[in-house]
């Protein structure tokens, strides 16, 4: 496994790989959620890179940048036991040299959901992410649907911009007892770590009710918000129950609808969803 950091030398590794290439983004300290999109590209693809690159444009100045948890170690050992081809790690001065001034942001869907409280986020990832797909010039890249909104984000910007690339978006993978895995995670203390659970468990009971008739998006909602209400140690930010590609909210009886949410338990920010029906 080759590890790369500046963009020349990003090039020539580049040209040695076999295609079709996969690329798998992602800002480190891996979990088997991020190995899992690593694995899915080694069988899919001829040569597979992965990216680690804590993105600053993409956290608030408020948010967790400089405590973002790190183990650059500990990640190229578990990349390379999944046999990726190729590690590119830029600096922040690589990626926004002096001068820096280019940004793409895409418009509507980056306003609603996460965008309420983390108005600044969508354009940071969607400017790292287009860096990231022109300096690999991957056929396919493969996201996790634990950043539902993102997937969305992402796909429209590869269809806005003409990107030559298909996404491959990757089920959640989850701790035995429901909790999506997140590098944010770690922040949590045994006690908050139990209350986090209360996610999963908000999103499955309103994804019963639905299996079992309930069809109103109100009392979809209303489900989730009074479990995670009964857990002290967690309070809810939103809960949405939207249109899966256009993320406007939906009222009355659904037919299906992307369920998705954002605790936070202490200071941690947790994030998690699920489909219901169609
Ligand atoms: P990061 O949070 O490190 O996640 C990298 C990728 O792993 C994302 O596609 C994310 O959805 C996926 N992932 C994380 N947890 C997962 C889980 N439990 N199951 C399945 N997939 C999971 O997302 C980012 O980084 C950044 O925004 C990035 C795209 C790299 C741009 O900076």
């Amino acid at each position: 496994m080759k590890t790369v950091v500046t963009i020349s030398e990003l090039r020539s590794a580049r040209l040695e790989l076999a295609e079709p290439v996969g690329l798998v983004p992602t800002m480190g300290y891996l979990h088997e959620g991020h190995l899992s999109l690593a694995k899915r590209a080694r069988e899919e693809c001829a040569s597979v890179v992965a990216t680690i690159f804590i993105n600053p444009t993409q956290f608030a100045p408020e948010e967790d940048l400089d405590s973002y948890p790190r183990d650059l170690d500990k990640d190229l050992a578990l990349l390379e036991e999944v046999g990726v081809d190729l590690v590119w790690m830029p600096t922040p001065e690589v990626m926004y040299p002096e001068n820096y001034q280019t940004w793409v942001t895409v418009d509507e869907l980056t306003h609603v959901l996460e965008g309420t409280s983390r108005p600044t986020h969508f354009q940071g990832v969607t400017t790292v992410v287009a860096k990231l797909f022109n300096g690999v010039l991957p056929q396919k890249t493969y996201f996790g649907q634990k950043d539902a909104q993102q997937v969305v984000v992402i796909q429209r910007m590869l269809q806005d911009l003409n990107f030559p690339i298909e996404i491959v978006v990757c089920p959640i993978v989850r701790e035995p007892d429901g909790l999506a895995m997140s590098s944010r995670n770690y922040y949590l203390n045994p006690e908050q770590r139990q209350a986090a659970t209360v996610l999963y468990r908000a999103l499955t009971a309103a994804k019963e009710a639905f299996e079992a008739g309930e069809q109103q998006a109100e009392k979809l909602r209303a489900i989730v918000t009074n479990k995670v209400n009964a857990e002290s140690l967690a309070e809810l930010e939103y809960i949405s129950c939207a249109h899966p590609e256009t993320l406007i909210e939906l009222e009355g009886a659904i037919e299906g609808a992307l369920l998705s949410m954002a605790v936070c338990v202490g200071k941690t920010r947790l994030i998690d969803n699920i489909f219901v029906g169609k």
